[in-house]
């Protein structure tokens, strides 16, 4: 399913030589490098898990939560912001076409993104609407924007894990409820099954920041394809509560995050399956 994501994100976005040709390649460079593309895979999965009623709105609507995803690296990466050198394997954005360049792209797929949800005319009008709304909404300045905000001008201060979870749901848990719950939109799931694949994605959201900080702390650049170690001088929950707490934290995350999911009755496989292979890598590996 990873390349029936990339075949469409492929589609979805203008071809390299469109003009002006530097910001498509540029957009181009960013949204098709090597992600691992959770977010849309979990999009997908929440509408099989629900008999795959309206699954093709479901893979467009992931890609563009891809886009906005993506668009949130790019800036993410900015020497103004963590300062990174390599993502998905590659220069990041800004090292390979200018920051000028890279703002520009990461805006560009921000709007492709609420562009190619509104182009669906397969699905009812309401349902596209509200997935648009949940989009902006956790992207915006109650959510992701928000934490990458808050994580740059008032985390070093926090010295215990409230806090530090706030603004790991902000800066990565919105994003992952988003792309569940438009699954579950395209599914015309009822609002109380929304209400707990609502919550399994929270709790999945929650344990990959914490995740994403155990690997910034133990992992190795090559292998994660970006850079490591950016963390060392901020509070994770790793850093103020040791490393073992914090994958404690990660485990009793997935405990919880199964549980919403059984409490959902839908089919689980599919959903059970991309959360191990996510945290598999990490949990399992030393990280
Ligand atoms: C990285 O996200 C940023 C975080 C929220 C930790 P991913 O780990 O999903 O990055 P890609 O999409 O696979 O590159
Ligand atoms: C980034 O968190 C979260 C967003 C981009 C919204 P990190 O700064 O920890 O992500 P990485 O480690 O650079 O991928
Ligand atoms: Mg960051
Ligand atoms: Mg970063
Ligand atoms: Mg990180």
């Amino acid at each position: 399913m990873r390349d029936e994501v990339n075949a469409r994100l492929d589609q979805l976005l203008p071809d390299s030589d469109h003009h002006p040709a530097s910001l498509h390649e540029a957009m181009r460079y960013s949204l098709l490098g090597s992600g691992k593309r959770v977010r849309p895979l979990l999009c997908v999965l929440v509408s099989e898990a629900a008999d795959g009623a309206g699954r093709s709105f479901a893979l467009d609507a992931g890609c563009a939560v891809e886009m906005v995803h993506t668009a949130s690296l790019i800036l993410d990466d900015l020497p103004c912001m963590d300062d990174a050198g390599m993502r998905r394997g590659r220069p990041t954005t800004h090292r390979e076409f200018g920051q000028a360049t890279s703002i520009l792209a990461s805006v560009g797929l921000l709007n492709r993104a609420f562009g190619v949800i509104s182009e669906q005319h397969d699905i009812a009008p309401a349902i596209r609407s509200r997935a648009l709304e949940v989009l902006s909404e956790a992207v915006g300045s109650n959510g992701m924007i928000a934490g990458q905000e808050i994580d740059l001008h008032e985390r070093r201060k926090y010295d215990h894990a409230t806090p530090i979870e706030s603004v790991n749901w902000l800066k990565t848990g919105v994003l992952f409820v988003a792309s569940a719950h438009i699954g579950a939109l395209a599914a015309d799931l009822r609002p109380e099954i929304i209400g707990s694949v609502n919550d399994f994605a929270r709790h999945v959201g929650l344990a990959f920041q914490t995740a994403d900080d155990l690997i910034d702390r133990m992992g190795d650049a090559q292998s994660i394809g970006k850079d490591v170690g950016q963390d060392a001088d901020i509070p994770t929950l790793a850093s103020i509560s040791g490393t073992q707490s914090a994958r404690l934290s990660c485990e009793d995350n997935l405990r919880q995050a199964h549980n919403a999911l059984n409490e959902s009755g839908l089919h689980p496989a599919g959903l059970t399956a991309l959360v191990d292979s996510i945290f598999g890598a990490s949990l399992g590996s030393g990280a």
